[in-house]
Formats: structure tokens, C-alpha cells, sequence
């Protein structure tokens, strides 16, 4: 029953890599152990205090970034345009609702994919699959296919200096409420959703003014700087164990790799060591539940990974597909409800409405994205329980992955910027639809 940061490692763990070179994943694995910190224990107790109060319905998380970064392409503009698109939203869902938007990116670390199959077979010959840059790479062979220790190493160091980006650019000016227009990108801002968001833009301008004429000073931090918290999903777990670190303050553990960290769906098994790593260590910590989940699973997670009741500590982000989460959701909200259980209750409306296009695209479609959102607040209501926040995944780009929207991508499209790593995501203005639907769905203003 003790935990330490190696206890997961009596564990079977799903959906790992098969390393070729033990003893250099051994030596990455001290080299790492004795990297700094990315993110701090004191910003990770931040994030669970807002998301406490989340948990009482005082507060809505807005999760969002890649389905898995890259290493290729590692820019600042997409790291840019990434934040921009999340803070449009954020401002669209607090301004809109007047519920605070806590953020939280997918971004920063999010380098390792579980797939359904360990290998791939092309013309007879079978590789290992992608499974992230954390691992290996996309090409079709055998090299490029070869899970990398080292490829660890970069996705730290990636990690580092995204963050570092994305502190600069939320503290140091660029996500300053003044230049809340600003943030309106020239491929959003002539669609209607973008015409929208310059109407809300300029309320929020005028505010700021009127608060500054009445000398209700602007100076607040609030207003010139913005919160972005990181999170992953924690699937290699010599690379979370490795940026482990004993808090002085507390002596508590924390996966210093991330301020949250979630556990996938095809690895929340209870008796798994993703579950095990996971209990131990402070950060508020996330875990997606599929269609299939039973009331007697959901139970079981609270209790492992939530034993103290401590609000904030524990997302369940279910992601069960437009046409069934009306059915499975309702009993495991009353069934946690019942228990007290403060756990934050968050939808991913992507993962379970995935298909494969006519032009052989793995797409998603808006309308089902919305239809599950739709579905996921009608269940809470039903029950009585607080619709938390969304998980999505999406780009600041103008990519064509997922079908439908307001400026609707067409199966024909979807060839024409199909640029994901991995699983489909919404484009900047489905982005900031998805915002403008959510933002009604909290106020009971819903068409
Ligand atoms: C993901 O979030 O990219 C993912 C793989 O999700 P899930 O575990 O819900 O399938
Ligand atoms: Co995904």
C-alpha cells in the first residue's frame, strides 16, 4: 500500500513501448531524474484550488490543445495562435456567462499517443506504431519506428521552452485584456463567429474604459495577464517518474512535468500502473471514462485516486460519444453524487465521435461535438450535478480535419490542410464556436 514514485513499476502498464536499449532508457531515466522542474508544486496547488471551485459549480475548465505536439514544426507562431484561440474562447465563455474560464493546455509536454494496435503491418512487413515523438516517429520503417530514449530528452527540453514561451507571452503583455481585439486573427475575424467575438471584444473594450474613467483602476494583474496551466496525459511513466520531486515546503510529491496529468482511457485499468503512479503524487489529476464505464469503475477511481475527498484533486472527463452519453452519463453522476465525491465533471466531445471519411480521413464532425456537449449538460441538469468544463482538441491553425461548422469543412476539404499528428482537430473558428455554443449552454440560452 505504500506509494513512491517507482511503486507503478510492480504494475502492469498498458500501452507501453517496447524499448531495444534497457540501459539506455536506464541512463535517460537518471538523466532526467536530475533536470529542473518544469512547473512548480505551489502553481500545481493553484490549479487545484481553482479547480475546487470548479467543483462547486463556481467555475467552468476550459482544456484544450494537440492531440499530440510534434517535434517538426516547432514554432513560436503556432504556439502563438495555439494560446491566442484559447484565450478567445476563455473570454467568450467568462464574458458571455460570467462564470471564470480556468485554462488548461494540452500543450507543453503532450507527446506520447496510446493506439489501438501495438503495430502496424504495410505490404507484410510489421513495425511498432507511432506512439509520439516521446517514443518514435511517423515515417514507415524500421528506424524511424525504433522507440528513442533520447526522444524523452527532447520532448523535456521542448517542453521547456514552450512553457517558457508561453509564460512571456501570458505574463508579458500579449494576453493583456487591451488587445482583446487584437487576438481576433484575420481567418477568424471575417466569419461570422469572428464577427461575433470583435462584437463581444469591443463590449469588453468599452468596460475597460468605463472602469478606468471612474477610476476603478485597470491595474490588476487579472487584466493584464492571463493563467494558462499545462497538462498531458501521463502515459510514459519513466518520463513522469523521472520528473518527480519532493516538495520542500510539504514533503508531498508532485509530477513536476506538468501542472495536471490524466490517465487515458485505455489505461485506467485499477489494478494498472498508471493508476498506481498517479495516487501518489499532489497535482490535480485527471482520468477519461468511455461508454463502457461502469458505476462500480467510476466508484473505484474516486476512491483510489480521490481517497480524501479533496476538491479540485480529481477530474473525470468522460468522452462517450454524442449518441450514448445521454444514457451512460446520467447513472455515474448519481452514483458519484451519491458518495460526495468532489470531483470535477469534464466532457471531451471528440474521442468518442471519431470516424473515417469517404477520402479515408479520420475526422470528426462539429454537429457531434456539439450534439455531446449538448447531451453532457442536459445530463447534469437532469441530475442536479455541475457541467465542469470541456476537453478538446484543436490548433490555432486553419486546418481542415474536423467536418461542419458555422464556415463548414466539407468532406472535400478535408484533404486540403490535414496536418494533425494524430487525431483530428477543430480549427480556430470551430474553436471559438464551440465557445460561443458553451457559453449559451451555461447560461440556459441554448437554441
Ligand atoms: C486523447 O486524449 O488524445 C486520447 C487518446 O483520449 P482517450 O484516452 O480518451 O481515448
Ligand atoms: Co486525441
Amino acid at each position: 500500500m505504500t506509494w513512491n514514485p517507482a511503486t507503478w513499476r510492480s504494475k502492469t502498464a498498458a500501452h507501453q513501448p517496447v524499448w531495444p536499449d534497457r540501459a539506455e532508457l536506464e541512463r535517460i531515466e537518471k538523466e532526467l531524474a536530475s533536470v529542473p522542474p518544469l512547473v512548480f508544486a505551489g502553481e500545481a496547488r493553484d490549479l487545484k484550488a481553482k479547480l475546487a471551485a470548479v467543483s462547486r459549480g463556481e467555475a467552468f475548465l476550459l482544456q484544450a490543445g494537440d492531440c499530440a505536439e510534434s517535434f517538426d514544426g516547432f514554432h513560436a507562431d503556432a504556439i502563438r495562435d495555439k494560446l491566442r484561440v484559447i484565450l478567445q474562447m476563455a473570454v467568450v465563455l467568462t464574458y458571455s456567462s460570467g462564470v471564470p474560464a480556468i485554462k488548461v493546455g494540452r500543450i507543453a509536454g503532450q507527446f506520447a499517443k496510446p493506439r489501438s494496435n501495438p503495430t502496424e503491418t504495410v505490404d507484410g512487413t510489421e513495425l511498432p506504431s507511432f506512439l509520439g515523438h516521446m517514443v518514435n516517429d511517423m515515417p514507415f520503417s524500421e528506424g524511424d519506428r525504433r522507440p528513442d530514449p533520447h526522444r524523452l530528452v527532447q520532448a523535456y527540453n521542448q517542453s521547456a521552452s514552450t512553457l517558457n514561451l508561453l509564460r512571456a507571452f501570458t505574463k508579458g503583455g500579449f494576453a493583456d485584456l487591451h488587445r482583446v481585439q487584437a487576438w481576433n486573427q484575420e481567418f477568424v475575424a471575417s466569419s461570422s463567429q469572428g464577427q461575433r467575438y470583435a462584437n463581444l471584444a469591443s463590449e469588453i473594450d468599452r468596460a475597460l474604459r468605463f472602469m478606468e474613467a471612474t477610476g476603478l483602476s485597470s491595474q490588476h494583474s487579472e487584466i493584464h495577464e492571463a493563467e494558462l496551466f499545462t497538462s498531458h496525459e501521463a502515459l510514459i511513466l519513466q518520463y513522469e517518474e523521472a520528473l518527480t520531486r519532493e516538495d520542500s515546503l510539504t514533503g508531498e510529491w508532485y509530477d513536476c512535468s506538468a501542472h495536471m496529468l490524466w490517465i487515458g482511457e485505455r489505461t485506467r485499468q485499477l489494478d494498472g500502473a498508471h493508476v498506481e503512479f498517479l495516487r501518489g503524487v499532489k497535482n490535480p489529476i485527471g482520468c477519461k471514462i468511455g461508454p463502457a464505464t461502469t458505476v462500480d469503475q467510476v466508484l473505484a477511481l474516486c476512491d483510489a485516486l480521490d481517497p480524501d475527498h479533496e476538491p479540485g484533486r480529481f477530474t473525470l472527463i468522460s468522452r462517450m460519444g454524442a449518441k450514448t452519453v445521454g444514457d451512460n452519463l446520467p447513472p455515474l453522476l448519481e452514483a458519484v453524487k451519491a458518495t460526495g465525491h468532489p470531483v470535477v465533471w469534464a466532457c471531451d466531445p471528440m474521442h468518442g465521435n471519431t470516424f473515417t471519411s469517404e477520402t479515408g480521413h479520420k475526422t470528426r464532425h462539429f454537429d457531434d461535438v456539439l450534439a455531446e456537449v449538448g447531451a453532457f449538460f442536459q445530463a447534469h441538469r437532469s441530475v442536479g450535478t455541475w457541467p465542469g468544463g470541456i476537453h478538446v482538441e484543436l490548433t490555432g491553425d486553419d486546418v481542415t480535419e474536423c467536418l461542419g461548422g458555422s464556415e463548414e469543412v466539407h468532406a472535400k476539404d478535408l484533404g486540403r490542410r490535414y496536418e494533425t499528428m494524430c487525431d483530428p482537430r477543430l480549427n480556430a473558428r470551430q474553436g471559438l464556436d464551440l465557445a460561443f455554443r458553451v457559453a449559451e449552454l451555461l447560461t440556459g440560452e441554448e437554441k
